[in-house]
């Protein structure tokens, strides 16, 4: 396959429901990251937006224009985990958004597929991270179990964690990216695969054989041809 081809690819383009657990102060959920989230805290997406756009459960509440919670399909088959939302993502309240969801959008446009049909995509954390740091450990911590309903009440047949953040923010792997991409593994007793973060193909942007973008490109094929099986079983 030619490197050019590669580029115009590029460019065109049931878990077991968990049961109910009251938590232990509902109310207090977007305001304490100590009160927990029990799966089954919510009875479906919609419930949870409230609790998101008031949460001051860690500091990023405090600087936050808005709260990033999706963006795509609830019922899709793929759930993408970006880090956290950027600028344009905290101006917009939608996350992937900018340059890398641009890209994004473009690698699975080169399989056909698109954020509004196939895709559901969320973040570590939902508030930007002041000047696009890395969120901190502490403010996973808070905002995962919003993530974790999201997981439950979305059921996706495949996870693709973006990113090393996102890898070792769920499953606690703490490998670098270009070890563990390309890789099936398990998590939640789901199929997931990391993959590399848009923007880090951003900053590489060369597509020569062996590069991170040809590497993506592999790596979007067999997430395309595995989702397709999964889908005709
Ligand atoms: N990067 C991410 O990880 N998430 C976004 O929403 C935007 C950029």
């Amino acid at each position: 396959m030619t490197e050019e081809k590669q580029l115009s690819l590029f460019e065109s383009a049931d878990s077991e429901p968990a049961s109910p657990k009251a938590p232990t102060n509902f109310e207090a959920i977007p305001t304490s990251a100590s009160v927990p989230i029990p799966p089954g805290t919510y009875a479906n997406l919609e419930q949870l937006i409230p609790h998101c756009q008031g949460c001051q459960r860690c500091q990023l509440g405090r600087t936050r224009i808005n709260t990033v919670i999706s963006r795509g399909n609830p019922q899709a088959d793929i759930m993408i985990i970006g880090e956290g939302p950027g600028q344009q993502e905290d101006e917009t309240g939608l996350p992937f958004v900018g340059k890398s969801g641009q890209l994004l959008e473009k690698i699975l446009a080169s399989v056909e597929l698109t954020v509004e049909n196939d895709i559901y995509i969320a973040n570590m954390v939902k508030c930007r991270p002041p000047g696009n740091r890395t969120p901190e450990a502490a403010e996973i911590e808070a905002c995962k179990p919003y993530l974790l309903e999201q997981i439950r009440l979305v059921d996706p047949k495949i996870i693709l964690f973006a990113g090393a953040t996102a890898l070792k923010g769920l499953t606690g792997d703490k490998r670098g990216i270009t070890k563990v991409r390309g890789q099936w593994l398990e998590w939640d007793n789901r199929l997931c695969m990391a993959i590399f973060h848009p923007a880090y193909l951003l900053r590489n942007p060369s597509a020569e054989k062996g590069s991170p973008k040809w590497l993506m490109w592999q790596d979007i094929r067999e997430i395309r041809s595995r989702c397709d099986e999964l889908r005709a079983s």
